[in-house]
């Protein structure tokens, strides 16, 4: 699908990944409905892309999150793409981590992006159309200290591969995308214990492109690489190495 003149919602527009793909899709001529929390980052959003509106919506609150979608079909012309991007790291331990710091994590990595999904889906029904996850590869690699992020995120994956081919027939297509280590405010964003620098990392200006690209092959499944492939299909049977070789155990 061809990005010109489509009304995208992006979330989490306002700070690394997200913001690279609102900065692309609007310079592609899209019509953006940019969300986060950060009000000096959105009026920021509007001062350097006069055409995109924003929504500051705490996409961890079920009730404020229902106002997107409705929100989108009043400002936007066109509603075709819907980009689930905001996400919050969690890194410690399990044991006797708080319960409500948990059910955030769960809320703005799975239960909003199902949430707006299906919202999408409603309105979007026999109507071509596209939703893009921006997942992680922690959902194929699940690591000590970040087990309850990559739960949020396996259960993204899995949610989103099913729903795909519920879809389908309704001419809805289903994006998702897995990014490594990306260098963006995450690490420091994340709640819990302050995680360990990753070695690796790649520019979030990458990601936005990988999504673009994704977004006019209407391509499914989305790696950064072919390293990022062979990781996802065994990386998990390294988990232990990978484990020590951190000192997490
Ligand atoms: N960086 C990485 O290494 C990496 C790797 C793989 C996948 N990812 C995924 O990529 C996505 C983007 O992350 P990033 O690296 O760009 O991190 P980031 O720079 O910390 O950005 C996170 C974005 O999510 C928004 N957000 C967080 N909690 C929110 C809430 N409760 N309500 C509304 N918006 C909220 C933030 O907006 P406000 O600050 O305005 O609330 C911000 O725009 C996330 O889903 C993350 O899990 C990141």
């Amino acid at each position: 699908m061809k990005v010109e003149g489509r009304g995208v919602i992006i979330t989490g527009a306002t700070s690394g990944i997200g913001y690279e793909i609102t900065k692309m899709l609007y310079n592609k001529g899209a019509r953006i409905l940019a969300i986060g929390r950060n009000e000096s980052a959105l009026e920021g959003l509007k001062k350097e892309f006069p055409n995109l509106k924003v929504l500051r919506v705490d996409l961890a609150d079920r009730k404020a999150r229902k106002i997107i979608i409705p929100y989108a079909l009043e400002v936007l012309e066109d509603l075709s793409i819907l980009i689930n991007n905001a996400g919050v790291g969690y890194f410690g331990k399990t044991l006797g981590s708080n319960p409500e710091i948990l059910d955030r994590v769960m809320e703005v990595n799975f239960w909003a992006p199902l949430d707006l999904s299906l919202s999408f889906a409603n309105i979007k029904s026999g109507q071509k159309s596209i939703i893009v996850n921006i997942i992680s590869l922690i959902a194929f690699v699940p690591l000590p200290k970040w087990n309850i992020y990559a739960v949020s995120k396996s259960a993204e994956r899995v949610f989103f591969i099913s729903l795909r081919e519920e879809l389908r027939k309704y001419g809805i297509k289903v994006i998702n995308l897995y990014p490594p280590a990306v260098k963006t405010p995450f690490f420091e964003n994340s709640l819990g214990e302050k995680p360990k620098p990753v070695g690796f990392m790649v520019d979030p200006q990458k990601v936005a492109s990988k999504v673009l690209n994704a977004i006019e092959r209407e391509k499914e499944e989305v790696f950064l690489s072919f390293r990022d492939f062979i990781i996802a299909k065994i990386g998990s049977l390294f988990s232990p190495t990978i484990s020590k070789l951190y000192g997490f155990r």
